[in-house]
């Protein structure tokens, strides 16, 4: 059943704006902020005035040299989430068929409802490691799949694709006539080693990512859709339906960032570094919870705990064990309805390390009485 147009909003986004906040908070999915007065900036790096073209060519030539790719394939965006809206618009007629992963991160869900879109799924299955299965993408695509999207990593999960299933996606999609967006937010995430981008792997396939996650640039909102060059003329025309220009601010800073990526990735490497293990104790320690053990990503899946404890939580309780969290430990997660994943919660674990580890073992007291209620 459709919703009207009017009805369309996202959820979470609208919780995590008005209900994340707490005084620890692990829900959040990025690293923690990076303070930019770190970065050796002056005044005239960020003032000036913006020649106003598509794109800045400084900022393009940045963005295209760190994803290896042409400049020609970059098209700028307000963070992932404008690149996702922009790229799904630029390639979706009204009533065209998406195929979309579930679980999913719902904005772009209900991104791609407002824009008309008919929105089917394909199942990323615990029991397979939530892997992005060319065999259930086979089996849910139609004739009129315009567009299949997905994420890596997979949010909430962190599941990381292989390279191979990306390539039987791709070959799907291509007999199919339609295109794949895969948004890369995540895969940043890797650092040195982060395998190439999914742009590479065929014109079919369209790319979106940012700077937010892995590196704590959340507030420069640098995001990018890479595409064939075509297509990337067709989003930046989209683009100026929406808004003019970037923040030209933004964009100056943007290529500062970039240009001491080496030294964002490390101090991200170094906050990781401390926080996983920490993450991996609180697991090894609640073996029941964690749906996956990523190796890699910010985000992990786990089931709440249960009152019957070990086994799976009735639907609802995941719900009454964040309330639970947040109101008797002071601690933010996120409810795994939000991701179609109503038994789970999100945490995250790349904050500031203390708040980490105090988040962790507010989670485990919390955890033990919430079972024994
Ligand atoms: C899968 C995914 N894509 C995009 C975004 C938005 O990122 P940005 O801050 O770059 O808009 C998020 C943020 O949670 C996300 O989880």
């Amino acid at each position: 059943m459709s919703v009207p147009r009017g009805q369309i909003e996202s959820v979470y986004l609208h919780w995590a704006k008005l209900r994340s906040a707490a005084p620890v908070n692990l829900a959040t999915s990025a690293v923690a902020p990076f303070p930019l007065a770190e970065l050796p900036l002056r005044i005239e790096d960020v003032v000036a005035h913006d020649p106003g073209a598509y794109g800045y060519p400084p900022l393009q030539e940045r963005l295209a040299r760190y994803a290896g790719v042409d400049a020609e394939c970059v098209v700028a965006a307000p963070g992932a989430s404008m690149a996702n809206y922009l790229a799904m618009a630029a390639v979706l007629e009204p009533g065209d068929e998406v195929l979309l992963e579930r679980p999913a991160y719902e904005p772009i869900l209900a991104a791609a409802r407002f824009l008309g879109a008919e929105v089917r799924r394909f199942e990323r299955r615990r029991q397979n490691g939530f892997r992005a299965d060319p065999e259930e993408i086979e089996h849910a695509i139609t004739p009129r799949t315009r567009l299949i999207v997905l994420a890596n990593l997979h949010n909430p999960t962190s599941a990381l694709a292989r390279e191979d299933d990306l390539r039987a996606l791709g070959a799907i999609a291509a007999r199919a006539g339609a295109r794949v967006l895969v948004d890369e937010v995540y895969l940043e995430g890797l650092y040195a080693r982060r395998p190439r981008t999914a742009f590479h792997l065929g014109s079919q396939f369209l790319v979106t990512s940012s700077l937010t996650k892995a590196f704590g640039l959340a507030d420069l909102r640098c995001g990018w859709v890479l595409a064939e060059p075509s297509l990337a003329r067709r989003i930046w025309r989209v683009r100026d339906l929406h808004d003019v220009n970037s923040a030209h601010a933004a964009e100056r800073l943007a290529v500062v960032a970039l240009d001491h990526i080496d030294r964002l990735a490390a101090r991200a490497e170094g906050l990781l570094a401390v926080n996983r293990p920490l993450a991996s104790r609180f697991l090894d320690a609640h073996p029941h919870l964690p749906l996956l053990r990523p190796e890699f990503g910010n985000v992990i899946a786990l089931r709440a705990p249960s009152r019957n404890s070990g086994t799976d939580a009735p639907v609802g309780e995941a719900d009454d064990f964040c309330d639970f969290l947040r109101e008797r430990y002071e601690t933010a997660v996120v409810p795994g309805r939000f991701f179609e994943m109503p038994e789970c919660f999100r945490l995250g674990i790349g904050g500031e390390t203390a708040e980490l580890r105090e988040g962790l073992s507010r989670l485990a007291a919390a955890a033990e009485e919430f079972a024994r209620r």
